[in-house]
């Protein structure tokens, strides 16, 4: 038999790159591969069989402990998400909760970085595995180009000793309701210190690009220095002291042994001269330690803890011209909404509060859909 190279071309070369053509598209539609940023989102709906999918989420056992109620609801139309390792220099949030959507101020949270780094991913990782795509503000983010939603599969993070064995004997279990601070504290530092990137709360609203430069964190008051909104190149060496240090620190009935203390604590070794409890530096002035920088407080927490309980809740009074008044002559890269305080409020967007006015101007999609929201619901 003779093949000659027209027929080769039609009977093996021609249906091979169709099929090929073919199975790209299918995996670039399906699989959301196309972006380089590799997150796998699954889509279901209602009746769809989750057997294979499931099988996994079913069988995480430290998913069961933190969320025991967590249910996959196989009546609603979910997407199923997927760990995926953070890519160089992303934007990232940590949800260690188990709700399968954001609140309004999260969402709010989230936007405020999209709107304000259109270049930037920003990535949310979930302790859920599954999202609820059809709740109206994921609806929201789902569309932007550079959001990502990630699993924060804990097996994961905690992959290396020591925070390995802290993890797999399920100490962080001991903080009782406290527990998803301590996750949120320990991961954060670990992701941050495993890829670098940089790190915000669920609760701070960015206003502004963020600084460019690598290895920062900001002073909250005069005594604490948080990575509550933090940059950090991956591997930089303080982060891996206080990723070794975490479980011997770690201390479950008291409330901050890991989080900001930690963080302070190791500054103060590093730099007995510039890092002092309390500080000796005046507020407006920026400390550095090494290759590190801290931002002074009112360029990241100008309304905060530690002060007078009336002005903390100066960002939710209306009636007084607030807002308009804080932006007037703001020059913060972030505002903190301190969830404690704000997880309990309605917020009234009607209102001329510093949050109706910083939701306005940081998360506009957000903010456009609970006022038509609110306008159905009058
Ligand atoms: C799913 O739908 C069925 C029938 O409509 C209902 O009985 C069941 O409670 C629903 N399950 C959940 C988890 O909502
Ligand atoms: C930030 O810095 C990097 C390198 O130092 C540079 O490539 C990038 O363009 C800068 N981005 C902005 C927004 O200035
Ligand atoms: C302390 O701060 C000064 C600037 O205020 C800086 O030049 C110096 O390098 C810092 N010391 C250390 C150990 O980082």
């Amino acid at each position: 038999m003779v093949i000659t190279a027209r027929k080769a071309l039609r009977v093996f070369v021609i249906p091979f790159l169709m099929i090929n053509v073919l199975l790209s598209f299918v995996f670039v539609r399906y699989f959301d591969i196309s972006g380089g940023y590799g997150n796998r989102v699954l889509k279901y709906s209602p009746g769809q069989n989750l057997v294979e999918e499931t099988r996994v989420i079913r069988e995480s056992k430290w998913l069961a402990h933190l969320c025991p109620k967590y249910r996959i609801n196989t009546n609603a139309s979910l997407d199923i998400v997927t760990w995926t390792p953070l890519q160089e220099d992303v934007i990232f949030f940590v949800k260690t909760t188990c709700q399968t959507k954001l609140s309004a101020r999260e969402a709010c949270a989230v936007e405020s970085a999209i709107h304000h780094h259109p270049q930037h991913l920003v990535v949310l990782f979930t302790a859920s595995p599954t999202i609820t795509r059809t709740h109206p503000v994921m609806k929201i983010l789902l569309k932007m180009d550079n959001f990502r939603v990630s699993w924060l599969d804990l097996d994961e993070v905690f992959s290396e000793d020591p925070l390995l064995s802290w993890h797999r004997d399920r100490l962080w279990m001991l903080s009782g309701d406290r527990t998803p601070a301590v996750l949120n504290d320990a991961v954060r530092t670990e992701l941050l210190h495993r890829y670098g990137g940089t790190y915000v709360d669920l609760d701070a609203i960015i206003l502004k690009s963020l600084p460019n430069i690598t290895n920062w964190m900001a002073r909250v008051d005069d005594r604490l220095i948080t990575s509550a909104v933090s940059r950090f190149r991956p591997g930089h060496p303080m982060l891996k002291e206080i990723t070794q240090s975490i479980p011997r620190v770690y201390a479950p009935s008291s409330c901050c042994s890991i989080g900001p203390e930690l963080f302070t604590q190791r500054l103060i070794e590093r730099c007995p001269e510039n890092i002092t409890q309390p500080t000796s530096t005046q507020p407006e002035y920026f400390e550095f330690c090494q290759d590190m920088t801290i931002f002074p407080r009112k360029l990241f927490y100008p309304i905060h803890y530690g002060y007078k309980s009336t002005e903390l809740e100066s960002i939710f009074t209306e009636g007084l011209g607030l807002g308009p008044a804080f932006f007037k002559q703001q020059e913060a890269y972030s505002l903190h909404l301190y969830h404690s305080l704000s997880n309990k409020r309605d917020i009234d967007l009607k209102s001329d509060s510093i949050v109706a006015e910083a939701a306005k101007r940081n998360c506009p999609m957000i903010y456009k859909a609970l006022k038509a929201q609110n306008r159905r619901s009058q």
